[in-house]
């Protein structure tokens, strides 16, 4: 496939794509003038914050400050890639997009992945036809029931069963023309030992069907329905399912995830399906393994923080602290949501209601006193070389505080508790790699995204804004606007990196090629330059919008100049150089031009 080919086929999905048709067929709006609003899917909130104007092709939520155009807004919604959603779109639009050449192993292996999703496709409705519809089912709804399963949730999660034979599915399955291989392959069935055939996997299980973030099914669990071991069967690791990467329910829970701006960690689907059910729906479950470093990049796309619910027995505890070990650096907030008397959530819900584990949700305890109950609860303290251990794992949390004031809150409750003297505390912290404590609280963690937009608006910012929309719409005005403001010297960093490419855009004679910016520039930028299509210019002109804006960057401007040649004036004739007159000189010029800014 031709470069040319590429960019033509996205610029015709761009001038098919209607934002506003689009947006509607999810979040209803209301008109107010050349601009909608609704209430903003991305965050939860009554009053409509959440804004889009068509004939700019941008939307932007002044309350969570997601933005972009259409295809910003499917993937955010559908939770695909950006070029996903362009793909998806002119899959809606019936644009055929262009083909490169693809190599005769390559079409093999996609052909085998598409045929390995349709025959999980199918063995997902076979074990819930065979649980719903059939007497086979029995024992499978016998066992539902007795766990409080109610039938909607069965169609919700599509759960399912395996009936109590050798080759129900394998024969079914064979009949209708899938082959052998793939029901070996997608783990279905297994080769009989002394040779002759194959045989079913999943026996007499109920069944739940596990998806990718996509919904798209990659494997199952299956439960036993009495206490024989093992309790549950997964699908073995696949081309489609593995386990360090799957959370059981993302596909249901992403949205209500980037509403609630975290994501609840649970150690199985049971207990996933029962939370969820349970009306708390930002819930996925890790699948039997430890909680992985790809699960967490996986949560933190939907949201910065991440709580863990795990059970509340020895093996529980130890699981969360090996997760809370995983998660730490990665700039997540954590959480530990406590299960008291050594339940998991499934039966704490069932033996106290929906309500109460939401209750429980809402005491979810910070990282660092979770692991200072455990460590005090689970360390022989009395002794000194308990203590000395105890201070040792706490350790690594107490490193991760940024705040002085928490951390030191910290070192005096964990001191009191170990009887220990504060000074030692501090010590030992420092030795642990708290190098410059208590001055500066450890190496900068990345910021999560959501929380980096959120940041303060200032005057600067909303001039900013101004010149960006206008310069979009006119390269002349951006050529104006550099000669007056080095576009180096803006202090937001998306504005600049905006202003920038603008620029770049224009020295190369191009044409604003809208998907193209928003897919070179940073997740912050898309949101900023949205939000200066989408923002008001209030009752001004557009001229005199651009004569305010320019003002009071060019003040800025010309404000961090003084201040620089002063400071190089005043070294200059401390060190007995004559320089300094002409630095001296510079600094009064600027100062008189921003006088005469202040009376225009
Ligand atoms: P648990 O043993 O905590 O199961 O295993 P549970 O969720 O409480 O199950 P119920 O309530 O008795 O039905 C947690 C997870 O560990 C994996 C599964 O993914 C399960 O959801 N697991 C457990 C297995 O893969 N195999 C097993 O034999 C047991
Ligand atoms: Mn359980």
């Amino acid at each position: 496939m031709h470069r040319e080919d590429m960019d033509e086929f996205v610029e015709q999905v761009t001038a098919q794509s209607d934002l506003l048709q689009v947006v509607q067929s999810y979040v209803p709006l209301k008109r107010k003038g050349n601009r909608y609003w609704g209430c903003c899917p991305f965050h939860g909130e009554k009053t409509p914050s959440f804004s889009v104007v068509p004939d700019k092709g941008f939307f932007y939520c002044f309350g969570c400050h997601a933005g972009g155009n259409v295809f910003k807004f499917i993937s955010l919604m559908e939770n695909i890639s950006y070029f996903e959603a362009i793909k998806l779109q002119a899959e809606k639009l019936g644009i055929p997009m262009p083909q490169r050449q693809k190599t005769p192993q390559e079409i093999a292996r996609d052909r085998e992945i598409a045929d390995l999703r349709k025959v999980n496709e199918m063995a997902r409705d076979f074990f819930h036809n065979c649980l719903t519809l059939t007497r086979l089912g029995e024992p499978g709804k016998a066992y539902f029931a007795g766990r409080a399963i109610s039938a909607e949730t069965i169609e919700e999660f599509k759960l399912g069963y395996a009936p109590q034979a050798w080759d129900k599915l394998s024969t079914a399955f064979l009949k209708r023309g899938v082959k052998q291989e793939f029901l070996l392959a997608g783990g279905l069935a297994a080769e009989r030992q002394n040779g002759g055939g194959i045989y079913d996997r999943f026996r007499n299980r109920v069944m739940i069907p596990i998806a990718d973030e996509r919904g798209r099914v990659v494997g199952f669990g299956g439960r036993v329905l009495d206490d024989s071991t093992p309790k549950y069967l997964n699908t073995p690791e696949t081309v489609l399912f593995n386990k360090r990467r799957i959370l059981f329910g993302l596909d249901r829970a992403h949205r209500a995830i980037k509403q609630a701006g975290y994501a609840i960690v649970v150690e199985g689907y049971m207990d996933a399906i029962s939370v969820f059910s349970a009306g708390v729906k930002n819930v996925v479950a890790s699948l039997g393994t430890a909680f992985t470093a790809e699960h967490c990049k996986l949560l933190l796309r939907y949201a910065p923080a991440i709580y863990f619910c795990y059970d509340s027995d020895d093996a529980g505890q130890k699981a969360t602290i090996r997760a809370l070990s995983i998660v730490q650096g990665t700039g997540a907030a954590v959480r530990v949501i406590v299960v008291p008397d050594g339940k998991d959530p499934d039966e704490y819900i069932r033996k106290h209601g929906a309500e109460a584990f939401q209750q429980l949700v809402k005491k979810a305890l910070p990282l660092v006193e979770y692991r200072l109950q455990y460590v005090l609860k689970n360390y022989d303290h009395a002794t000194l070389e308990g203590k000395v251990k105890a201070l040792h794992a706490m350790l690594p949390v107490l490193t991760g505080i940024r705040e002085p004031a928490v951390l030191g809150e910290y070192i005096k409750r964990l001191a009191q508790s170990l009887l220990l003297d504060e000074g030692i505390v501090r010590d030992e912290l420092r030795r642990f790699g708290h190098q410059s404590l208590p001055e500066d609280s450890g190496p900068a963690q990345r910021e999560p995204i959501r929380q980096a937009v959120r940041r303060t608006d200032t005057a600067l910012q909303r001039a900013g804004r101004v010149v960006i929309r206008l310069a979009w719409q006119d390269s002349g005005i951006l050529q104006h606007f550099a000669t007056m403001v080095p576009l180096e010297s803006i202090g937001d960093n998306s504005q600049r990196e905006i202003l920038l490419i603008l620029q770049e855009i224009a020295a190369q004679g191009q044409k604003i090629n809208d998907a193209e910016i928003n897919s070179k520039l940073s997740e912050e930028a898309v949101a900023e330059l949205s939000r200066a299509m989408v923002e008001e210019l209030g009752v001004l002109s557009e001229t005199e919008a651009y004569d305010n804006a320019l003002r009071v960057l060019r003040k800025a401007y010309l404000n961090r100049c003084y201040i620089e040649h002063s400071q190089r004036a005043e070294s200059l004739a401390r060190a007995g150089d004559s320089a300094y007159v002409a630095e001296l000189n510079q600094a009064q010029k600027i100062k008189s031009e921003m006088e005469e800014l202040q009376f225009e």
